[in-house]
């Protein structure tokens, strides 16, 4: 049986799914691996689940990284039910850039009060995710991309970045 487009029911005579439907022109690779479910299943899905244990003592870090956790989370059920609609995708990553941006300034503001000695350093890797998700944004505007191995990515970003990386700073905050 031929795949059928998600959105016109076209029939698309391909065994490798092309980009976009051939005859509505509907992005095709995330519309083919979205699932159904019933609102309150989307709501409660979550690709990374926070945990006390990812707290690192700090109430306004702390709220931040839960909100960044929360966006992650948005791009994955905007990818995997196709919740919301599908332009949530590029509303979702859009979101998760402006909203890194304001932690990593946040972030900044407080290195800058305190004696970390590696702050320079620490807001080099902030400039690195901020090109990714960048990289992301224009990417996913331009062409099809495969969205799936980039939430894989952002769930170990967030888990090295936050717990490994920011750390670090904790007991300069604490000493000052
Ligand atoms: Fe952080
Ligand atoms: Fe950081």
């Amino acid at each position: 049986m031929l795949p059928t487009c998600p959105y016109c029911r076209a029939e698309i005579e391909s065994d490798q799914l092309p980009p976009r439907c051939p005859s509505c022109h509907a992005v095709l690779i995330k519309a083919a691996e979205t699932q159904k479910a019933d609102a309150p299943t989307v709501k409660k899905a979550e690709l990374i689940h926070w945990e006390d244990r990812f707290s690192l003592g700090i109430t306004e870090i702390d709220t931040q990284h839960q909100r960044l956790c929360e966006l992650i989370n948005d791009l994955f059920r905007a990818v995997r039910f196709n919740a919301y609609g599908e332009n949530f995708i590029p509303r979702a990553i859009l979101q998760l850039r402006e909203y890194t941006i304001f932690h990593f300034n946040a972030e900044e503001k407080i290195f800058k009060q305190s004696s970390y000695p590696k702050s320079d350093e620490h807001q080099k890797k902030h400039d690195e995710f901020i090109h990714w998700v960048q990289t992301l944004e224009n990417n996913y505007k331009e062409s099809v991309i495969e969205i799936k191995p980039l939430l894989k990515f952002l769930v170990e970003w967030f888990i090295d970045h936050t717990q490994r990386i920011d750390r670090e700073y904790v007991p300069y905050l604490n000493k000052k």
